[in-house]
């Protein structure tokens, strides 16, 4: 057993390696200033279906039995990136043994457009095509192999048509999803001017593929009197619901949506999970059979949307202690072919280009390009990381440039407590911990020993340099469309007091039903292993908003507990009437029910209640309080709290050959109190480690045809269990949300993904250390672009 995999029930809330033995240690963090608690909540519970995962037990959509007379589709995808559609030629396909149909445009009964906000994306390609991967049809056959066969031999008549293949080609030809957004605060102009230097640059930095262990997957089970059962892998059953529903031309009614769980979403599935479902249906609408869809890797790459690549210009003011004082910004989002998510997504970018700093006279144009590659869409961190690696990229620029240590710069710009803390979209920041929190990981992480022992180090090594950088997140939490921000919930109370609950939200490995089961026996007063989690399902929790935006344990542990709050009122009251005392005297804990007189277990009260006609069941509702903003000039206060974290990362890399290797990382993260620890922990590692790949491996690269070549793992490079650091120490900030939120927990899904941005620019460092000059690194820092930096001296062009 190694370090890592130590039992973390008891004892301090952290994951620690050992520190080098060299040098001086520093006292652990106190625990979190909370009362202590004896419940289920606060604890490292297992992940609830973590036994059935390793034993290859818990199911997922393609494991479901099929009904007789199930059959399959393959898409028929575009093989062109722009052009006319003249005509599909299935003759080949249609003659192949197993092959049942084709599926076209022409067999949609009600929109041709999936209903999407912006709605500019069509079900099936008709006229054009607008990228290579692009769905036209399906072929349907009796097995998966033969309709994957048979999709390929369809042929496709495409007259070519100009296409653009990326951002800073869509921005010349002002090709846009949606009009562009103009965000200003102060005067930036007059700060550059009147500022005692100025820097500009340019930055470009990749998209990423979600990369979800299972696949895109839908299973459209057709029921009697035209309804429609389906079983889907998405974060967003509500919308698979209303997209399968508009496509057909029925009510949302007469469709079920159920998902037990993915094997990993990270954004992906969050609308892309829609058209899966959406073509799946018009099959079985056609052919009055259930059909299933599942894409293969390779095509799973070449039709879904990705993180949105983003290129920027700036110009930035600043003083000689590298103090900002003005910012002049251009973002472009490349959007790929329709608008999907990438208005929030942008928005989210705008609002996160503060990151933890203080802007005061800033000026923002984002634009949200439209090109002929896939329709990007929500990736953890939701456009936020977009917005932090600039800001963190500008600052170490102004760093290197002034030679001082980054991490000074960063400070010296941080938001302030009574003073500096409006953010450039008027929203207060209430509860900022950046100071103490970046103070505290400087010490544990021993960065200033350790950044001048690299710095003596790097001159004695002439190949190989390192670097090392802290720094910081500050994540706003809720959803940026604010009537997202709401969740229900159901929890029925059986006569034997076992539970189940169920909400709107979906397990995507998170660990969401885990904390809602934990919150929820906690209001009972009952076992953890008393209360189950059930599958989400449209029939029972209508209009649920995604899982998403990090809110699904704040929206719907809270809805949950509200639910079980009801049942534990009504039991609270008949037991006041039996043992003649109020009710607000009763009380729930240790399986047990607790009054003045008596203490009965929960199961003989449940019973007893039953046979008195006491309801045992309940829905919750919550909503996100004081949340409000003006859309249209990003104004107001959009989030509800925010999340916060730093990160100390070192690197080497190899001047040679431009290999790098992440070394030590050291994570300070703020998780208000924790629901659950260990999964807490993971959340953070997980995120840490997508972002590294991010910014270091991940290339997603077209070719000049606009083919994606990089469409399996063969190619495209996620980290793998080598790329971990071998020192990986993660700690928790210990204190409670500031505001009233379910169990004075924080959302910790997206936020540490940021953290690794410190790899980055530790990455920068490591390349300062080699040469003079200005260093520009494009994410993904690629061996390649490693090497570019180094020769580089000049920012390029
Ligand atoms: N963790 C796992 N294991 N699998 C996932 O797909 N998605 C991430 C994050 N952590 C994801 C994950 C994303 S993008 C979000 S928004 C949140 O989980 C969503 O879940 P939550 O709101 O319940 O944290
Ligand atoms: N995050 C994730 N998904 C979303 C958001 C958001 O802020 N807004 C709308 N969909
Ligand atoms: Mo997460 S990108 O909000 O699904």
């Amino acid at each position: 057993m190694n370090a890592r995999e130590k039992p973390r029930e008891e004892g301090p809330i952290s994951r620690a390696d050992n520190p080098s033995p060299a040098l001086t240690p520093v006292p652990a963090l106190q625990p979190p200033a909370t009362p202590q608690r004896s419940g289920a909540a606060g604890r490292s519970h297992p992940h609830e279906s973590a036994r059935a995962q390793v034993a290859g037990s818990a199911t997922y959509v393609d494991d479901i039995p099929e009904i007789r007379g199930t059959l399959y589709a393959a898409p028929i995808l575009s093989t062109v990136a722009h052009g006319k559609l003249l005509g599909v030629d299935a003759r080949a396909a249609l003659a192949m043994p197993g092959v049942r149909d084709v599926i076209l445009a022409r067999d949609i009964p009600g929109d041709p457009l999936l209903a999407t906000f912006v709605h500019d994306e069509p079900v099936f390609a008709t006229d054009t095509v607008q990228h290579i991967g692009q769905v036209v049809g399906l072929v349907i056959a009796e097995s998966v192999m033969q309709a994957r066969r048979a999709a390929r031999k369809v042929k496709l008549q495409i007259e070519e048509l100009p296409a653009i293949l990326n951002v800073r080609d869509a921005l010349k030809a002002e090709s846009y999803v949606l009009p562009p957004v103009f965000v200003k605060r102060g005067d930036a102009a007059q700060a550059l001017k009147t500022a005692p230097h100025t820097l500009s640059g340019q930055l470009e930095v990749g998209g990423q593929e979600h990369f979800y262990l299972e696949g895109q997957v839908a299973y459209v089970v057709p029921q009697e009197q035209q309804q429609w059962l389906i079983y889907s892998s998405t974060q967003h059953p509500g919308e698979v619901q209303h997209w399968v529903a508009h496509a057909l031309g029925i009510s949302n009614h007469a469709v079920r949506v159920e998902c037990r769980r993915m094997g990993g979403g990270f954004g992906g599935k969050e609308t892309q999970a829609g058209h899966l479902a959406v073509w799946a249906a018009l099959a079985a609408h056609k052919l009055k059979c259930p059909v299933k869809l599942r894409l293969d890797r390779d095509d799973d790459f070449m039709v879904t949307g990705k993180r949105h690549p983003f290129a920027y210009d700036y110009t930035v003011g600043f003083d000689n202690t590298g103090r900002l004082a003005g910012l002049k910004l251009m973002m472009a989002a490349n959007c790929g072919f329709s608008a999907d998510l990438s208005g929030p997504v942008a928005d989210r970018a705008i609002f996160h280009t503060d990151n933890a700093y203080f802007l005061e006279d800033v000026e923002i144009a984002s634009y949200r390009c439209k090109t002929n590659t896939q329709s990007n869409t929500a990736f953890r961190g939701f456009g936020g990381p977009q917005g932090v690696v600039l800001i963190e990229t500008i600052l170490g620029d102004i760093a290197r440039q002034l030679k001082l240590d980054p991490l000074d710069v960063r400070k010296r710009n941080l938001y302030g407590v009574d003073e500096r803390n409006i953010t450039h979209y008027q929203m207060k920041v209430e509860d900022n911990i950046l100071q103490p929190l970046l103070s505290k990981l400087e010490l544990t992480a021993h960065y200033q020993r350790r950044r001048e022992a690299i710095s003596a180090w790097n001159t004695k090594s002439p190949v190989i340099k390192r670097g090392i950088a802290i720094t910081p997140v500050k994540f706003g939490i809720s959803f940026t469309a604010t009537l997202f921000n709401q969740a229900g919930a159901l929890v029925h109370v059986y006569t034997d007091g076992s539970v189940q609950v169920n909400h709107g939200g979906t397990e995507m490995g998170q660990g969401l039903n885990t904390k809602v089961a934990q919150i929820v026996a906690d209001e009972l007063g009952v076992a953890f292993e008393d209360v189950l989690a059930t599958a989400s399902d449209t029939s029972k929790i209508p209009n649920a908003s995604a899982t998403a935006a990090s809110a699904g344990t704040d929206l719907n542990a809270r809805a949950a507990q509200y639910a079980a709050r009801n049942v534990r009122d009504n039991l609270a009251q008949f037991v006041a009437g039996l043992d003649a005392c109020g009710a607000g005297a009763v009380t729930f804990s240790g399986g047990l029910i607790h009054s003045p007189k008596n203490s009965r277990p929960f199961p003989e009260v449940v019973r007893l209640a039953y046979a008195n006609r006491i309801q045992l069941w309940s829905d919750g509702f919550y909503r996100t309080p004081k949340i409000h903003y003006d859309k249209t000039t990003l104004t107001g206060r959009p989030f509800y709290y925010f999340a916060y974290g730093a990160a100390c990362s070192e690197v080497a890399i190899d001047t040679l050959t431009g290999e790098s290797r992440v070394l030590k990382v050291d994570i300070l993260h703020d998780v208000g109190t924790s629901i659950n620890p260990a999964i807490d922990i993971g959340q953070i590692e997980g995120g840490f480690v997508q972002g590294m790949g991010w910014l270091t491996t991940e290339q997603l690269v077209w070719n000049d045809k606009g083919l994606l070549t990089t469409h399996a793992p063969s190619t495209y490079k996620i980290p793998a269990t080598g790329d971990i650091p071998a020192h990986f120490k993660i700690d928790l900030w210990p204190e409670a949300n500031r505001e009233d939120n379910v169990f004075g927990s924080k959302a910790v899904g997206e936020p540490p993904f940021m953290l690794a941005i410190s790899v980055l620019e530790a990455l920068k460092e490591a390349v300062a250390a080699a040469r003079e000059g200005v260093v520009r690194l494009d994410a993904p820092a690629t061996a390649e672009h490693v090497l570019a930096a180094l020769k580089h001296p000049e920012p390029r062009r």
